[in-house]
């Protein structure tokens, strides 16, 4: 644990977001609480190892559609412009792209400065020639670019189908703003996870190992740490569920007894079998993907999927949005 996060932690002085999302969660119906929260240094561990589980095809069957890939998107972007990756990057991902694309500059945004620091420090001494300015900031708002990359052709990056994150309404919403900080005529990559068999999905999001129940359940161990908790962790369970209605796997923790407990201060109550909604992973067809980033105002211009059809990549580009007639 980073010595700053212990500090927090002991001094009640969590980040005034968290606070506010878990206690709003805790107390709202259905009880929820935003996946970007998972992410403490242990939970960032746990993804880590979840994206190495045998379950869990998309970080693997992405990467190696980037490997073969890359050379063709350079081909359509040209090399020497700008890489804007939403998300400070991952140290497998990115140089793949990177070493096809040869951008002048690589432009790494995220709201954690040291996440975004320690990759941009690991990408600059791995790419000697290519600028590397890392912004901090929130990309679900309009960003400044930094000045430097002034002229330069502009390719957004955002792998992971991290967009699945978010319901259909804040997609677009996101990709308007990508569209907005990256400018008219630029281009955007995008890994966006497909539909499929719920007999994969499920697996992906439960694992045998357990991994990702430790990763749900984590986030009670944080709120129990940084905001004066009392949650008894124990008497949760990991649960993973297919909505095929809306195309997604939600993931909750659900309590196995009823229960009481404290954070900060407040009292809640939750009787056995109720749940905490913790996240959704939206999958896409390839239609339903077209009009997600049509809605977004992107003209997908190539796409491509592995052989078996589970996770797709689409080069996109904005221009003038049609709206006639
Ligand atoms: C990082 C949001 C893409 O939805 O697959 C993995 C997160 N949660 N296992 C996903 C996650 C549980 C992941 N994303």
């Amino acid at each position: 644990m980073l010595k700053q996060e212990i500090e927090d932690g002991q001094a009640g002085l969590a980040d005034p977001a968290f606070r506010a999302d878990v206690l709003n969660g805790l107390a709202a119906r259905p009880r929820a609480i935003p996946a970007r929260w998972f992410y403490d240094r242990r939970g960032s561990e746990l993804f880590e190892d979840i994206t190495r589980l045998p379950e869990y095809y998309p970080t693997r069957t992405e990467t190696a559609l980037l490997e073969r890939v890359c050379p063709e998107v350079a081909r359509e972007t040209g090399t020497g412009g700008a890489v804007i990756e939403f998300g400070s990057g991952s140290s497998v991902k990115t140089p793949l792209l990177l070493r096809a694309v040869r951008p002048a500059a690589y432009v790494p945004i995220d709201i954690s400065g040291d996440f975004l620091r320690d990759s941009a420090r690991e990408i600059a001494a791995q790419f000697p020639v290519m600028a590397v300015e890392p912004v901090e900031g929130d990309f679900l708002k309009p960003l400044k670019l930094p000045a430097g990359i002034g002229g330069l052709a502009r390719l957004g990056f955002f792998p992971g189908s991290t967009i699945g994150n978010m319901a259909p309404v804040a997609a677009v919403d996101l990709l308007r703003t990508m569209r907005t900080s990256l400018g008219e005529g630029s281009s955007l990559l995008i890994g966006i996870d497909r539909i499929k068999d719920p007999a994969v999905l499920v697996p992906a999001y439960d694992d045998a190992q357990g991994v990702t129940a430790a990763f749900n359940l984590n986030l009670l161990e944080r709120i129990n740490a940084e905001l004066s908790g009392t949650i008894p962790v124990e008497s949760f369970a990991h649960v993973a569920r297919w909505n095929d209605d809306r195309a997604r796997i939600e993931m909750h923790l659900e309590a196995q007894r009823a229960v009481a407990f404290e954070v900060d201060g407040r009292g809640f109550a939750m009787a056995a079998g109720e749940t905490i909604h913790t996240e959704n992973s939206h999958k896409y067809g390839d239609r339903d993907a077209r009009l997600l980033l049509a809605a977004g105002g992107w003209t997908v211009t190539r796409a491509w999927t592995d052989e078996d059809g589970l996770f797709a990549l689409y080069l996109a580009e904005a221009r003038g949005m049609e709206v006639a007639p």
